[in-house]
């Protein structure tokens, strides 16, 4: 079996340990004489994978009673309209924090609904960067903050989160899970699963129940936060595999631990950084102050190199470092579970192709 080094930003790599175990019980799952997959949303089997998947959650996000934990279809894109169509009334602002390509996508979404205030925009910026905290301009008596806690294209990642007056709105898409931060911070949290929690096919929505009784009379019944509370994300029929892996994900974190996990993130990080800062040939396109532990971000001195440097990895077994096609340049996505080695086999191409081409 000749496993890659799977550099993608997302569907991206998922555990060794959880595929094997699928694997184990795809055909039979606990003895019920069928896959997980076959198996009714409805029955005892799914049922246990549905509690343990969100048990996990609240586990490793330390949540509180005030918090639900919610599966939504339609990945964090439709998170992107539900958030205003849930949280933002008619006369309210909201205010949209434009950090890059995914923030910039989110407050759009924003627009069609409702009133929207850019707080702060560093979306266009070379090199790249999240805003500074002094740098926001929030709206008194806002319906809600939102931010991309790590802009997956640009590479920059926010260290800090903001403490706003108004419920702050995060899309964690790309780095949920990857390292502590305090939840009660937080009004709603969103992330499409296909990067750190899972396959694609859920998005994992985390809100905090008051919230959701905002929401207006008109918002059709499967885009209202308040029927996936009511009804544990049951009230339709869930996409039960990616929630099943998903608990599997988040039962693997738990082993590790999320602290040792995090310290891994920022180790693996910086042994990438550390080419990048050694010399010139590699240029980082994020702010040292912000870059992201999530998606490297860097150039060569040119294309031609760039796209030499992307085939003579994937011929090393290294895939997926092509940066995203708005951007151009190299992107190393190394989530949670993309593995020390992986980063070590980067580390040692890139050195050799420094000293090759430079
Ligand atoms: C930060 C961020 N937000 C949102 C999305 C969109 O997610 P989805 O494809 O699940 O709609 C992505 C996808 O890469 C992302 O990186």
């Amino acid at each position: 079996m000749a496993r890659v080094h799977n550099f993608n930003a997302g569907p991206a790599a998922l555990p060794l340990e959880v595929l094997e175990e699928a694997q184990k019980e795809l055909i039979d799952f606990k003895g019920s004489g069928m896959s997980i997959m076959e198996n009714s949303h409805r029955g005892k089997e799914y049922d246990a994978v549905h509690l343990e998947a969100v048990e996990n959650v609240r586990k490793i996000l330390k949540l509180s009673d005030d918090y639900s934990v919610l599966f939504v279809q339609g990945g964090a894109s439709l998170q992107f309209a539900m958030v205003p169509m849930n949280l933002l009334g008619p006369g309210q602002t909201a205010d949209y924090i434009d950090s890059g390509a995914w923030a910039n996508k989110a407050l759009k979404e924003a627009k069609l609904i409702g009133k929207v205030n850019v707080a702060a925009n560093t979306g266009k910026e070379i090199p790249t960067r999240v805003p500074r905290l002094d740098e926001l301009s929030l709206t008194p008596g806002a319906a809600y903050v939102h931010l991309t806690s790590n802009e997956t294209i640009a590479g920059s990642q926010w260290k800090t989160f903001p403490r706003t007056e108004a419920p702050l709105v995060a899309d964690m898409s790309s780095d949920i899970m990857s390292r502590p931060f305090d939840a009660s911070q937080f009004g709603l949290i969103y992330a499409g699963a296909q990067k750190n929690l899972g396959p694609s096919g859920v998005a994992l929505v985390v809100i905090r129940k008051d919230l959701a009784a905002r929401v207006p009379a008109t918002v059709p019944t499967m885009l209202k936060y308040g029927t996936y509370i009511e009804e544990n994300s049951l009230y339709n029929t869930p996409p039960t595999f990616s929630i099943y892996i998903l608990a599997l994900v988040t039962r693997w974190i738990l082993k590790i631990g999320p602290e040792t996990l995090y310290r891994r993130n920022v180790e693996k990080a910086a042994k990438i950084y550390s080419i990048l800062d050694a010399g010139q040939f590699y240029r980082g396109t994020a702010i040292k102050e912000c870059r992201s532990d999530m998606n490297i971000t860097f150039r060569l001195p040119s294309e031609a190199l760039e796209e030499q440097f992307v085939k003579e990895a994937s011929k090393q077994g290294m895939k997926g470092l092509k940066g995203h096609r708005s951007v151009g340049g190299i992107r190393a996505s190394i989530y949670n579970a993309f593995p020390v080695e992986g980063v070590d086999a980067l580390v040692a191409f890139m050195k050799e192709f420094e000293a090759k081409n430079n």
